[in-house]
């Protein structure tokens, strides 16, 4: 970031780029496939893990590349017209990375899911062409995060009645396409959301946060497209009024027939489902396997899941795994299961997995198009040689 906007937005933090590749991370290829300035994690790599994904299996989604920031420099400004004194110009508040250690604590467990996540079968299943990273299902990770309620942070700063709009900026370098800075990643949240279940985390599976993910601070908005989850947090801007950035007026909204012309703006995660099971895998014929996966639903809760390994003309229940006794979560961020599968004589079959959400929505065989590939909830084939 250039020291000019660095001091416009009093953010602070020494906030430098990483040398060289914009992910810092070691990034194994047997466990991500990599997409330019993101890592996608491999599903196989799931198989016999807990409820949560290890820090170093987490994947990466960057705008631009991942800054190395000084936890003992950097800190965190709230400003903006939705603060009690904001009459007084230039009124901010500051919160340094102890003062938020000292402040009261809260464990979530959350998914941080892109919205693109599985944008490459819009293309490979449904012959339509859309720009952007060509994920398959590995945009998604789900971690204990623990931190600040945002909600401690804001009235602490003086949130009043009138504010509507509360909008994270990101440290990370300004964002630059076809020759437009968009500026710092930044994205609004409506105030009622931000005081209700949103936090400012630091920590990470019981880690401070990895660079990658958001060191020292990022804000974590359970159930909600990873966009809003702002990493490398730097200022919070508080509003009376509406706010806009290109992240909720240009992009991350969905745009096509099935839409009104000014689009629709993406909020939540979609019903998608998962098998811990690398693309393309061999699998030895007439034997016993036992295909394991995951499901998850912005409602939470995954009320069943079932399986069809002939093109989706029988379909049959996957059994729910519970989660490991020693597991002292409560979430809900994604339902594992399991299903035995008697792999037949040597071919090329498709595995299919279709979840139904506890609000009663079911991953439909086609999703609905949008011109940025957006929430991608069809049922993905997942193609096995067994031999
Ligand atoms: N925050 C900043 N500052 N810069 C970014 O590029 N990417 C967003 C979000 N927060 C981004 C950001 C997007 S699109 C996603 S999906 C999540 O971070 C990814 O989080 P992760 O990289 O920790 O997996």
């Amino acid at each position: 970031m250039s020291q000019n906007r660095t001091a416009r937005l009093g953010l602070s933090g020494m906030a430098t780029a990483a040398p060289g590749d914009p992910i810092v991370r070691a990034l194994p290829a047997d466990e991500f496939y990599r997409h330019g300035l993101n890592a996608e994690m491999r599903w196989e790599v799931m198989r016999d893990k807990g409820y949560t994904v290890p820090n170093a299996s987490f994947f990466v989604r960057n705008h631009t590349s991942t800054p190395l920031i000084d936890a003992e420099t950097w800190s965190l400004r709230v400003f903006g017209t939705g603060l009690r004194s904001a009459a007084t110009a230039g009124h901010a508040v500051r919160f340094s990375y102890q003062d938020l250690l000292d402040l009261p604590a809260r464990t979530v467990v959350a998914a941080i899911e892109c919205a693109g996540n599985g944008r490459s079968f819009f293309a490979s299943q449904q012959g339509q062409a859309v720009p952007g990273t060509p994920w398959r299902l590995g945009a998604i990770g789900v971690a204990a995060w623990r931190g600040v309620p945002l909600s401690v942070v804001l009235d602490r700063s003086g949130i009043t009645r009138e504010a509507v709009d509360v909008m994270p900026y990101g440290l990370d370098p300004d964002y630059v396409s076809g020759g437009v800075n968009y500026g710092p990643v930044r994205r609004p949240i409506p105030a009622a959301k931000a005081l209700d279940d949103v936090i400012l985390a630091y920590e990470m599976n019981g880690a401070p946060l990895p660079p990658d993910n958001g060191y020292p601070v990022r804000v974590i908005v359970p159930r909600w497209a990873g966009i809003a989850s702002v990493k490398w947090v730097g200022a919070i801007e508080v509003s009376a009024t509406p706010l806009a950035s290109y992240w909720n007026t240009r992009a991350y909204r969905l745009f096509g027939l099935a839409y009104p012309a000014r689009g629709t703006l993406v909020t939540t995660q979609a019903v998608r489902s998962a098998f811990e099971l690398e693309w393309d895998a061999r699998l030895p014929a007439h034997r016993d396997y036992l295909l394991t996966g995951r499901s998850w639903s912005l409602n939470g809760s995954i009320a069943r899941t079932e399986i069809s390994a002939d093109g989706g003309r029988r379909w049959q229940l996957a059994v729910p795994r519970r989660r490991r006794a020693q597991s002292p979560w409560p979430g809900a961020a994604w339902q594992l299961w399991e299903f035995p599968w008697r792999a037949p004589g040597p071919g090329s079959y498709t595995l299919q997995a279709r979840a139904t959400d506890v609000g009663g929505v079911t991953q439909p065989a086609t999703a609905t198009f949008n011109t940025l590939g957006y929430q991608f909830d069809g049922i993905v084939s997942h193609p096995v040689t067994v031999a």
